[in-house]
């Protein structure tokens, strides 16, 4: 097997390997004038250059700062339409639950995915991921949930699983608001019907709930989970956006992969996680574009827990098409440090996401990393609106 040195690397920096809870999200490793030995896309070995192997091809990467390559754990970047009009009527003052209620919002995002094909889908999620990955993103979770109905939401997912080895796609089924009658059999359908078939076809790997009281409640989200465990399907949740209904702790209870949003998430929410091995995954670009409160992502690292930081791209409450900008806006909004965030976005991400061998540049893991334009790593969480990435790496090989 080929063996690569990467060498002239002024700052190599990484978490640690596996998920990292509390203070230990601080922990980052940086070897100044560094090197970085590779074969058959994994990281064999890092170190300072002094140190470095001799007799092996070498790349220079011209005396720039490396760090793994971003995972975005939460992304709806397959939808048709748009939500144009939402966002006016929203910035002059109606709610976005209001908005959901009277049949706008999610549900037209639903009418008009619904009448998408999948190449179609296909089409229009490829800009999109292919803006997240030039952010830094080289593995990216997808879900559904704009379909409603089950051929719509199947669709989704071969759209998805279309685009799923160019980018790095983890597929998440994604139960999203009940229709407006027939909830009960609704509820039934999903768990005898779509969750087994997308679990029969590998269309998915985990399943989502919005747990809301727009959405679904406790009970109902029980019964879902319930069922994708019971067909080995993950599971994790949208909860505690708007109201802490009880998601979390139910969450917390089933041993799911991750709970997200969690802007309305309070001490009770904020204890459950840290004494779970549930991650706790924050979505800054909610609170910007909706004007919510922040996630206490401060409050959720010094309880203890393992924090993770997604875009969550979608049409109606983050058109975030940037997972660097992600990381740069939860050190703003939600108080994580520099190095927390970069955890946040790395090898928490991948926890997740269920995801284990990438995340940190170490030995055996996956060799996906980023070369920035800047000698100094901190560029990365510093800078709003450009983009700080030059270089992105997916199993040692330049995309
Ligand atoms: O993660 N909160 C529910 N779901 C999405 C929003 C989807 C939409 O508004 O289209 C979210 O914020
Ligand atoms: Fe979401």
């Amino acid at each position: 097997m080929t063996e690569t040195l990467f060498t002239n690397i002024s700052q190599l920096v990484t978490p640690g390997v596996g998920v990292q809870r509390g203070a230990a999200m601080r922990d980052l490793t940086v070897i100044p004038d560094a090197a970085m030995l590779l074969s058959g896309g994994v990281v064999r070995w890092v170190g300072p250059r002094a140190d470095a192997p001799g007799m092996v091809q070498e790349h220079d990467l011209g005396g720039v700062a490396v760090v793994p390559g971003l995972i975005d754990p939460h992304t709806h970047a397959v939808w048709a339409g748009d939500r144009l009009a939402d966002f006016e009527a929203r910035v002059q003052g109606v709610p976005y639950e209001e908005i959901l209620a009277r049949g706008g919002g999610i549900r037209s995002s639903m009418r008009a995915t619904g009448a998408a094909g999948v190449e179609e889908l296909v089409t229009l999620a490829r800009p999109r991921l292919e803006a997240l990955r030039a952010s830094g993103a080289t593995t990216t979770e997808v879900k559904s949930g704009y379909g409603l109905d089950f051929d719509a939401e199947r669709r989704m997912l071969q759209a998805v699983r279309a685009l799923q080895s160019e980018f790095g796609l983890v597929p998440t089924l994604l139960i999203h608001v009940p229709p407006t009658g027939g909830r009960a059999e609704y509820v039934q359908a999903v768990c005898h019907d779509l969750i087994p078939g997308v679990a029969r076809e590998g269309l998915a790997t985990a399943v989502d709930v919005f747990t809301e009281r727009e959405a679904f409640t406790v009970d109902e989200t029980r019964a879902i989970l319930q069922a994708a465990k019971a067909h080995g399907l993950q599971t994790k949740l949208h909860a505690d956006q708007f109201h802490a209904i009880g998601g979390t702790e139910l969450a917390c209870e089933l041993g799911a992969l991750s709970v997200d949003h969690l802007e309305a998430s309070g001490p009770a929410q904020i204890a459950a996680l840290a004494a779970s091995n549930t991650v706790a995954t924050i979505l800054p670009g909610v609170t910007l574009h909706l004007g919510l409160p922040a996630a206490p992502g401060r409050a959720l690292i010094d309880a203890g827990a393992a924090v993770a930081v997604g875009t969550d791209l979608n049409p109606g409450s983050s058109p975030v098409f940037s997972t660097q900008l992600a990381l740069a806006l939860a050190v703003r909004l939600c108080r994580l440090t520099p190095a927390e965030a970069l955890t946040a976005c790395t090898v928490n991400a991948a926890a997740a996401l269920g995801l284990q061998g990438r995340g940190a540049l170490a030995p055996g893991q996956r060799a996906d990393f980023l070369a920035l334009h800047s000698p100094d790593w901190r560029d990365l969480p510093y800078t709003l609106g450009a983009n700080p990435v030059r270089n992105v790496f997916v199993s040692g090989t330049s995309v």
